[in-house]
């Protein structure tokens, strides 16, 4: 892999170190404002601060709007390649611009007005960006929910934000098999306490949804009224400070975070990440294999790469099985991609169909310039099998939810640094990271520790959570005092190269998806079964981690343990939904606890990935460690002997 001789990144770190505000005052002017920002930063506003607070932007009108009136109209803006449907589409900004307009027009009729929510329960189709781009054109607020959540996470979803509108697909279409959509939304507006007035449907060929009178409107017909009528509805002027939209991630408990993301530091800062991080510019092809429903999705499949004026490729398919482990050579060579991001799970499951990538020979990728990696730790047998299929830079970054966009990368636009496997490399500007102990304390090179940021968070990163300040306080800034927690464990080696080994909290990751063991064990101790349990994330060779539940049952259940447990498994699919990939629930006499009564979920953790445990000199009954150890043994789990 050739690696450029110098980068411009130690300066450009150090010049945004020496002056932040000078930094993203500056970045700020690739952005077309209706107002400029007179002031960067204003610490005193907000939770930590906000940015550019006297500015004045819209999002839709950078990502859309800017680039038709340049004269770039005919460029395509949206690739929707689809092997699930067998179609690809494509429309260009001028032809993006004319449906986000008009359903934005078709939205403010719905009496949508600025900062009401829009609730988008939508596939990966070009409706949901223009879904998207429409809230953003009018000051809504969206709210995009995953497909793979079932109807009572969307239904707390909706409770949290209390939408004005809901729009939603009647189906989504996974490899082999049609998922309808209407029925959890159906049953999520049962269960929720808010009930929204209004659902726009799109409906699909594979599976027409029933309309409920007087609540749910055809998508295609309203838009071709609204057309006929001429309906557009212009570009809002928001405050940079004005919300763009709420994302629900996983926290640890059952209820999940709505993760706020602004209007002005958000353009800031994935516009100067296309260029100086991806290395992307205007015209280009990028292509993030994610869902709209995820940050990375957000982020890079709908407002980084339009805001830049790239095309953005929405693939409706999976990397393996829609036809086969080619699909991605297939979708980069056929749409000429440059850039490409997807999860390392992604590449996992590719390695694991076709070793030796004997599929890749039949493309020709030279159109790609680099392999983005993200969304979970990238292992470095995975790095190393991608970079030598590709012969091209193989690029793993950190980053969260919560941030937006990249923490730690190597920034392919300023010049990439020396690779190190297992690591996604350093911190970007934006962000100041230190390695913290239990007290707080610094903790030497190579240590582990908790990964903190120094406040304020950078352009782009969440300025709060939904209608939560208490709740961001207490969970991401109580415990490090002026920083940021983020949550991950790991270490920073002498070159101040970051690794980022794992979470401190009971979020767990699965197939890069971001998931709540609390959230699970809720489910489960509600079954009437159930005395109490315990969820632990088990080591999976293409997932990274999946779930594993260990359930002790009430005295008198009379069901048999096997029963129980395929009830578990059905119904954490029920509650939370496919996604969660819960496929494992196993009934045990007791769990082990410490003397407090602490469930010791990491020696569980360590017995199932077969690793080297010992009791804890804190455990209340040692024997119940070879119990659980005999429990996974007869599963085929925690082969390997301590
Ligand atoms: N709507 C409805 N159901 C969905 C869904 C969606 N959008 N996405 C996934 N599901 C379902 C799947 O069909 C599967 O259902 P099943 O239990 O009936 O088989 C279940 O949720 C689990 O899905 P997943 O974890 O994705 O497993 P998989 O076996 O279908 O695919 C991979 C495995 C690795 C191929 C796949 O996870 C993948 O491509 N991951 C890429 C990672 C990614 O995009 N991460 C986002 C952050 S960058
Ligand atoms: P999400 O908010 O869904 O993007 O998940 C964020 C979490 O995924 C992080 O807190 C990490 O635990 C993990 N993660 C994401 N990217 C990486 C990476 N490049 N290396 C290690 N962990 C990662």
């Amino acid at each position: 892999m050739n690696e450029p001789a110098r980068s411009r990144y130690p300066e450009v770190y150090a010049v945004w170190k020496s002056d932040p505000v000078g930094f993203w005052g500056e970045a700020a002017r690739a952005i077309d404002w209706y107002e400029p920002p007179a002031t960067v930063f204003d610490a005193r506003a907000g939770v930590y601060g906000r940015w550019y607070p006297d500015g004045v932007c819209n999002t839709c009108h950078n990502a859309v709007d800017r680039h038709v009136a340049a004269g770039n109209g005919e460029r395509t803006a949206i690739i929707h390649d689809s092997p699930v449907t067998n179609s690809v589409r494509k429309l260009t900004f001028a032809e993006l611009k004319r449906e986000v307009e008009t359903l934005a027009a078709v939205i403010r009729d719905f009496g949508v007005e600025k900062g009401d929510r829009v609730l988008i329960y939508m596939p990966m189709i070009p409706e949901t960006l223009i879904a998207m781009l429409a809230c953003a054109r009018i000051g809504a607020v969206h709210s995009v929910v995953f497909g793979g959540f079932a109807a009572r996470e969307l239904a707390t979803r909706i409770d949290d934000c209390r939408p004005a509108l809901l729009l939603a697909a009647s189906c989504g279409v996974e490899p082999g098999r049609v998922i309808p959509y209407k029925p959890l939304v159906d049953e999520a507006m049962r269960l929720a306490t808010v009930k929204p007035t209004s659902c726009l449907v799109f409906q699909r060929p594979q599976c027409e949804a029933q309309l409920i009178a007087d609540r749910d409107h055809d998508w295609a017909s309203t838009i071709a009224k609204a057309k006929a009528a001429g309906k557009a509805a212009p570009c809002l002027a928001l405050l940079a400070t004005d919300p763009l939209y709420v994302l629900y991630t996983s926290g640890t408990t059952g209820k999940p975070k709505g993760v706020v993301r602004d209007n002005g530091g958000h353009l800031v800062a994935l516009n100067w990440s296309m260029g100086n991080l991806y290395g992307a510019e205007a015209g280009d092809t990028y292509w993030a294999a994610s869902d709209v429903g995820w940050v990375v999705g957000h982020s890079y499949i709908v407002y980084a790469p339009l805001i830049a004026g790239c095309t953005t490729v929405v693939y409706e398919g999976k990397p393996v099985g829609t036809p086969d482990a080619g699909s991605f050579w297939r979708v980069i060579a056929d749409h000429k991609v440059r850039s490409f991001f997807t999860a390392p799970t992604a590449f996992r499951a590719i390695k694991k169909e076709d070793p030796d990538a004997k599929l890749l020979a039949r493309y020709d990728v030279s159109c790609l310039r680099a392999l983005f990696l993200a969304g979970e730790r990238a292992d470095p047998d995975t790095v190393a099998w991608a970079e030598r299929i590709l012969k091209k830079p193989v690029i793993d970054h950190w980053w969260q939810t919560e941030t937006g966009w990249c923490i730690v990368g190597n920034p392919l636009g300023l010049g990439l640094l020396p690779v190190k496997h297992g690591s996604p490399t350093v911190a970007m500007p934006g962000y100041e990271l230190r390695v913290l102990d239990e007290s707080a304390r610094p903790v030497p090179a190579r240590t582990m520790g908790s990964i903190v940021v120094k406040l304020p968070l950078p352009p782009g990163a969440f300025p709060t959570l939904w209608q939560a300040d208490d709740r961001m306080r207490e969970s991401y800034l109580a415990e490090f005092p002026g920083f940021y927690k983020t949550a991950d464990a790991g270490f920073v080696d002498e070159d101040g190269y970051i690794f980022v080994m794992g979470r401190t909290d009971d979020i767990i990751n699965v197939a890069g998806h971001r998931l709540s063991t609390g959230g699970m064990e809720e489910v489960i101790a509600a079954h009437p079964a159930v005395a109490e349990c315990a969820v632990i994330g088990v080591s999976d060779a293409i997932k990274g981690e999946r779930p594993c539940g260990f359930a002790v049952l009430k005295t008198g259940v009379t069901t048999s343990p096997e029963e129980i447990e395929s009830e578990l498994v059905s119904l954490v699919r029920d509650k939370i939904g496919p996604v969660a990939a819960f496929r494992t629930a196993i009934t045990v006499p007791r769990l082990p606890k410490t003397r407090s009564g602490k469930i010791l979920r990491g020696t569980m953790r360590k017995i199932a990935d077969g690793e080297a445990w010992t009791a804890p000199s804190t455990i209340e009954e040692p024997a119940v460690l070879t119990e659980i150890e005999a429990a996974l043994k007869e599963r085929g789990m925690a082969r390997t002997q301590a």
